[in-house]
């Protein structure tokens, strides 16, 4: 795994951020970073995707921040270009995780089949990212699909929240956990950094405490 996948995995936890305006990526960085939260996926759902991640790179430059919900090359280069430590995709586009390689920027592709895992394996991958986790079999499937893998480790994302979190991250082969309940959107556009901020905080206070104990 790369030295930033690895870091990742040191975090637990990546919030998965849909930032509708710019002017939102500096206060929730630092609300994130604050709350001792310092990676996040910034989702490029949004135009303001790109810009935002260059605002926090820009302001945070050991932030580790990535793009998330990438499905094409010409994003792939954009996210780079803003900035971007590493991509996320929700499925496995085998020509955007090639597209990844041949640029030497970490890539976790989504995958939810043992079909998809062999795919990131053959490639060389040792993260992947199990999505959706919660309705695709949750902690379960993650167990019984990691079996034949000794080698992968899944960053769970999708459906997780405070309340599960611990189940997902005591599992051997999570590396992290991703998920938007500490950056909801709603609290993103109300301007409420400081609920962000508590969020963060309590959500690494899950993680130190099952990380801590096995
Ligand atoms: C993602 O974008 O990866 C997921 O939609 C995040 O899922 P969540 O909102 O259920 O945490």
């Amino acid at each position: 795994m790369s030295e930033i996948l690895n870091e990742l995995a040191d975090f637990g936890i990546v919030p998965v951020v849909v930032i509708k305006n710019e002017e939102d990526a500096l206060p929730l960085a630092k609300a994130l970073m604050r709350g001792g939260l310092c990676c996040a996926e910034v989702t490029f759902r949004t135009a303001a995707a790109a810009k935002a991640i260059e605002i926090m790179t820009k302001a945070f430059p050991d932030m580790m921040v990535g793009a998330g919900t990438v499905t094409s090359t010409a994003q792939v280069d954009e996210a780079i270009s803003s900035g971007a430590k590493f991509i996320v995709s929700p499925g496995f586009d085998a020509e955007v995780v090639d597209y990844c390689i041949s640029k030497q920027i970490p890539v976790v592709p989504g995958v939810c089949t043992p079909t998809e895992v062999l795919m990131g394996i053959k490639r060389g991958l040792s993260l992947l990212k199990f999505f959706p986790a919660q309705q695709a079999g949750g902690c379960d499937m993650i167990k019984a699909m990691s079996a034949p893998f000794p080698g992968i480790r899944f960053m769970p994302t999708g459906g997780i929240n405070a309340q599960n979190l611990p189940e997902y991250l005591s599992i051997g082969c999570v590396a992290a956990c991703g998920g938007s309940w500490m950056v909801k959107s709603d609290l993103i556009e109300k301007g409420d950094f400081s609920k962000i901020e508590e969020l963060a905080k309590e959500a690494v206070q899950l993680a130190k405490g099952v990380r801590c104990t096995n």
